[in-house]
């Protein structure tokens, strides 16, 4: 079951499978981007985006904060900035995460669970330990998107090997956090499924949300292409009361949809028109209300607590012993309630060791 490099075809992890069949199929590669998107065009509430200010100064001054003001003696181990962006999907939270590292100058290396996570024990951690790397070397902001999936609670009925494996996984995360001294940006739309020693290791949570009236009325403005042909006096302003309870990631998929309208339509007519846009605007609100599984968004207070089941993992995802233990019942509710590991639960992790240990 566990042989090294014996795998199915296409079980690399990396997002194009372009090392595929040239380097180790199993072993991602973590490729530090020039971020291209600026804080300029993240279009926010005041009062998020006043966290989002302060979060930069907590990465910007942190010289200042904790070698001269002397922070250090109160938060000795802290090295870098760990920040965590949770809120509705749509709301601009990768966006903003990619944009932090366009501010402060910095490549950013996107790192997503399906490219970390490895059916093979041992790949899991050493995947970790080696986007810090990459990013170490290269200066790079680290994103982690869709976080809940990495930082989810251990498990504390470690009954089986891929249980086991996860806690290793989460402990070699937190080992890493704390030796990294750069920037790392998590971003999840389930906040609540991080364990409980990630919320502390985090210095800065900043809460996204739907964008009120005011705030659609500038994401109008700002989504919709100049060169986008439309018809005259087209009102954003009557668009934005149209379009409350949509996020900012809604409204490119509704002006995406009316454009094609437009272009299918073509010659005079060709041009969005508001009833292109409010037939989009229904088609999104709807599909909000239907598809998927997300909290509502209008009710930002509740998250859902859900963290996947086993069956809910694509197979080719899972380790192996999940795959065996398919009938059992899921141990995924269940928390180590206040009684966090010790870090030194974890088997050390320095860089390249970590990925022979068998469960
Ligand atoms: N607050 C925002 N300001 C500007 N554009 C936004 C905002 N929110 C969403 N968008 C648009 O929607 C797209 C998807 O948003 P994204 O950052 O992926 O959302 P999230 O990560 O919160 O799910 C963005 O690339 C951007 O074009
Ligand atoms: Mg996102």
């Amino acid at each position: 079951m566990r042989t090294k490099g014996g795998g199915p075809a296409g079980a690399s992890r990396s997002r194009d499978g372009a090392q595929e069949g040239v380097n180790d199929e199993r072993e991602p590669q973590f490729v530090p981007e020039k971020p291209r998107r600026s804080l300029d065009e993240v279009i926010l509430p005041d009062a998020v985006r006043q966290r989002v200010e302060l979060a930069l100064d907590l990465v910007e001054h942190h010289t200042l904060l904790y070698d001269i003001w002397n922070l250090r003696s109160i938060d000795p181990y802290r090295r870098g900035t760990a920040l965590n962006l949770y809120g509705p999907s749509g709301t601009g939270k990768s966006l903003c995460a990619e944009a932090l590292a366009h501010r402060l100058g910095r490549p950013v290396i996107n790192v997503d669970y399906a490219q970390i996570e490895s059916k093979y024990v041992g790949e899991t951690p050493k995947n970790i330990v080696r986007c810090f790397e990459v990013a170490r070397e290269h200066g790079a902001v680290l994103v982690f998107d869709e976080a809940d999936s990495i930082l989810g609670s251990r498990l504390s009925r470690v009954s089986q090997s891929a249980d086991h494996a996860v806690n290793v996984s989460r402990a070699v995360m937190l080992r890493q956090l704390d030796r990294f001294d750069g920037l790392v940006v998590f971003t999840t739309n389930f906040p609540r499924n991080y364990d409980a020693a990630f919320v502390r290791r985090i210095l800065a949570h900043v809460r996204f949300e739907l964008p009120d009236p005011e705030t659609l009325h500038r994401l109008w403005q700002r989504l919709l292409p100049e060169a986008l042909p439309r018809e005259t006096g087209l009102d954003q302003g009557a668009l934005a009361q149209e379009s409350a309870g949509l996020a900012g990631g809604d409204l490119v998929n509704v002006i995406t949809g009316a454009a094609a309208a437009a272009a299918r339509r073509g010659g005079e007519s060709g041009v969005v028109t508001a009833a292109d846009l409010v037939a989009e605007i229904k088609n999104a609100r709807r599909a909000r209300a239907e598809v998927g599984r997300a909290p509502d968004p209008g009710m930002p207070a509740d998250y859902t607590v859900r963290r996947l089941d086993s069956r809910e993992v694509p197979p080719e995802l899972r380790a192996p012993a999940v795959v065996e233990a398919e009938g059992a019942e899921s141990p995924d509710a269940v928390t180590a309630e206040g009684a966090e590991p010790p870090d030194t639960a974890a088997p050390p992790a320095p860089a390249g060791s970590a990925g022979e240990a068998e469960a």
